[in-house]
């Protein structure tokens, strides 16, 4: 999928990710997303680069390079201060809130934006000792917007594409970014900036020219400090049938059947976030209480399991929710509880793969509720575990990315609790046929949308837009 070269060979792939799935004892324990990653990088004895995960007293810029079949994997550590200024502080403490419009929640500070644009810098210049004149880059997410400017700077003139996996918000929010201008040129270092979203496609372009950054050459394609650069949608998707084979099988894992032994005849609404504010987590539970106290018939006759692993701990406004959201939970159970009955079974572990599509697959109502996400494929993969002879509803906010594509969803607000709640009754009162209507539109959508065809459409745009560049030449 990624072109050939000026001499006919294949060009290598190369993908940049904060996080790299490398190999441990010959194996790796990849999603679905890095598995259709893995799948692009064979077919050109592809490099994948980016974080080891390791915090070090002294990093050095020489990538520690892995051999993983057809792979190779090349992983930097980061030192204590660039983990806190870089990950835990720009990427995590501006980036993230602003990409998911909460400015109440953005800390600017100075000495991390200097070190996100120091470790971008750091990263490419290691990445510089691998590459090939000829390599197609694919660079990935919120942590590496600049990466492309100081790939330039280095003097690469390589293909280098970008994916944002989170949203990215109307100009007015964006421009809260401290260094929003410098954000924005970074981008306009890329051949290709693509997005989950039209919505995010359109805000970018609204900031590129009311900045008066990107002079608009066509349709989505704008030209910044004298490059073109394309920015498009690619909705990314799941391997669908591998996951609803996943799920079938996922019915005899022995949590999925102790799960369904300990529900009785109970109804199972599920949901599955990482603990993160732009989840709805806290906004959710608060719409389950309502539910609970404006349906009393349902009292005992359902069960909530919240599976929340938690994540970034370290960083404050994460560590805060926590307690929240905790205490929340607590407080419905002991409110609504009965001797024999909880209400929510709130727990903050990683369930495994197998598990999650088994429970899926038995649940009768999907909550998938974030205030804001780029795209949310736990959406996804509850459709593709439901059986279809009886399958689940899924309940979405319509601010997911998931939303632009899953019509067959219950699409709401999540910050309106009192409709949530009455989604969730009309859910488990849904008759089959509505249920199975509902259902087979998203499943059919679901197969042509799948994550190999978003990798291939990717690579695909960047490969024509390389093409494009040498027929048409900016002046
Ligand atoms: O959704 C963005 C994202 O970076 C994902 O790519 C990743 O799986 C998730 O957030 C987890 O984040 P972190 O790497 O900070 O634990």
């Amino acid at each position: 999928p990624n072109g050939k070269s000026s001499s006919g060979s294949r060009q290598r792939l190369v993908v940049v990710s904060n996080r790299v799935p490398v190999p441990k004892d010959g194996s790796t324990k990849a999603g679905g997303l890095a598995i259709a990653l893995e799948g692009a990088l064979k077919e050109s004895g592809g490099l994948w680069f980016g974080w080891s995960g390791n915090i070090v007293g002294d990093a050095s810029d020489k990538p520690e390079v892995v051999q993983g079949g057809k792979i190779t994997f090349a992983v930097v550590d980061l030192t204590q201060q660039d983990y806190d200024e870089y990950y835990a502080g720009f990427a995590n403490r501006a980036l993230w809130p602003v990409c998911h419009y909460r400015l109440d929640l953005v800390q600017l500070e100075r000495s991390d934006t200097d070190g996100y644009f120091r470790v971008n810098r750091a990263f490419a210049a290691s990445l510089a000792r691998l590459l090939q004149p000829d390599d197609i880059i694919w660079i990935h997410d919120y942590h590496f917007i600049p990466l492309a400017a100081e790939l330039r700077k280095l003097g690469f003139n390589n293909r280098i594409g970008f994916f944002l996996h989170i949203p990215w918000p109307p100009s007015d929010v964006a421009s809260a970014l401290p260094a929003y201008e410098r954000l924005l040129r970074g981008l306009g270092a890329y051949d290709v900036v693509g997005f989950h979203t039209p919505l995010d496609v359109e805000n970018f372009q609204q900031c590129l020219v009311r900045e008066g950054i990107g002079q608009p050459m066509g349709p989505n394609e704008y030209q910044v400090d004298g490059r073109r650069i394309r920015v498009e949608p690619f909705p990314v998707g799941i391997d669908t049938q591998a996951f609803a084979r996943t799920a079938v099988s996922g019915e005899k894992n022995a949590l999925v059947r102790r799960t369904k032994a300990s529900m009785g005849d109970r109804d199972l609404i599920i949901g599955v976030d990482r603990l993160d504010y732009s989840k709805g987590i806290k906004q959710r539970i608060e719409s389950f209480s309502c539910f609970l106290k404006s349906s009393p018939a349902f009292h005992n006759r359902v069960t909530y399991i919240q599976i929340t692993p938690k994540s970034r701990s370290d960083v404050p406004e994460y560590k805060r929710m926590q307690h929240e959201i905790a205490e929340q939970a607590g407080w419905t159970n002991g409110n609504f509880g009965e001797v024999d009955w909880t209400p929510i079974r709130y727990v903050n572990q990683t369930v495994g793969h197998a598990a999650l599509a088994g429970l899926y697959r038995m649940s009768q109502v999907g909550l998938v509720t974030p205030l804001r996400d780029g795209m949310n494929l736990v959406a996804k993969e509850f459709v593709a575990a439901q059986p279809p002879e009886d399958p689940g509803v899924l309940i979405l906010s319509r601010f997911a990315g998931a939303a632009h594509e899953l019509n067959g969803a219950l699409l709401v607000n999540p910050y309106d609790t009192e409709a949530c709640a009455a989604a969730i009754t009309r859910a488990l009162q849904m008759p089959l046929a509505e249920r199975q209507e509902r259902w087979i539109t998203m499943w059919e959508r679901l197969q042509t949308n799948t994550v190999g065809a978003w990798c291939r459409q990717f690579l695909s745009c960047l490969a024509d837009s390389a093409a494009e560049a040498e027929e048409e030449p900016l002046e």
